[in-house]
């Protein structure tokens, strides 16, 4: 068991209400073995918060499930070219992959829920990434869904810890919300998501992502043929409330 899991209760209260900058600063300078999970949105800010404190080497890895917007991938890219940054690119297996979409073609998520399809392409690769690292930094905030309101800005991570690999996730944008982060990419001037200037605010894969209306909110626009509290697709699983509700048809979409 590693000493920085053994002073997470120091940790946590310590970070208790802190700013992302703090936050950031005590995650990468803890641990070697700590990556920033970027989606390719506006957790961007992470990204140019951490290469100031650290100007060489951050680790920062993406989970590329195949179905990202073209204007992700090329984000990317955009990323990976401003930053000195070493940028892992996360591909799923494609045995499970194969036989899925072999079986239920390419968009079985709108039928039974997206659990499996978020399972392969998502969950499965973020798994194998976690296993070389004992910490991960993600872009979650308390102000993104209801699942999400109780994000700590450091947290033993219960999904993806085993008893002989103990992982912590911090959360620097916890207790920022969406408006702040806006601030810092407009004050620094950081590239950002070409698709947020398009309606789109959170943003994940093509096909389980669309626009929202103003004053919608933000996680309206993914896998909106399922219930806020269905609305993790197991990167954040802890975070996510049970629920008996069924699926509601994709037709619905606008
Ligand atoms: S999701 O679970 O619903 O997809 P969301 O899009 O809100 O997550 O993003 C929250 C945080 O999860 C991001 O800031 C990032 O740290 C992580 N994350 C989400 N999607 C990815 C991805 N494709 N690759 C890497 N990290 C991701
Ligand atoms: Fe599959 Fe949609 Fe999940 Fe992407 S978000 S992995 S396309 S179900």
């Amino acid at each position: 068991m590693n000493s920085l899991y053994s002073e997470l209760p120091r940790l946590q209260a310590e970070l208790a209400g802190q700013a992302p900058r703090a936050i950031l600063k005590t995650a990468l300078s803890c641990h070697d073995a700590i990556a920033i999970s970027f989606s390719g949105a506006e957790d961007v800010v992470l990204i140019d918060m951490a290469c100031k404190i650290h100007p060489e080497g951050v680790r920062v890895f993406t989970l590329d499930t195949g179905r990202l917007h073209p204007d992700t991938y090329r984000f990317l890219q955009t990323v990976r070219e401003r930053y000195p940054i070493r940028l892992d690119i996360m591909t799923p297996q494609h045995e499970p992959l194969e036989r899925l979409v072999a079986e239920k073609g390419l968009f079985s998520f709108y039928q039974d829920g997206h659990q499996e399809c978020c399972a392969i392409r998502k969950v499965e690769p973020l798994r194998r990434k976690l296993s070389t690292l004992s910490g991960w930094i993600t872009g979650q905030r308390k102000d993104q869904n209801t699942t999400r309101a109780h994000v700590a800005e450091v947290e033993l991570d219960t999904a993806f810890s085993t008893p002989d690999h103990p992982l912590l996730k911090f959360n620097p944008l916890a207790n920022w919300s969406a408006s702040q982060v806006w601030d810092y990419i407009r004050a620094f001037d950081i590239p950002y998501n070409p698709l947020h200037s398009a309606g789109y605010v959170s943003i994940g894969c093509e096909p389980c992502t669309r626009p929202v209306l103003p004053h919608q909110h933000e996680r309206e626009g993914r896998w909106w043929w399922e219930t806020a509290d269905k609305k993790e697709c197991g990167l954040h699983v802890g975070n996510a409330v049970p629920s008996g509700d069924a699926p509601i048809n994709p037709a619905t979409r606008g």
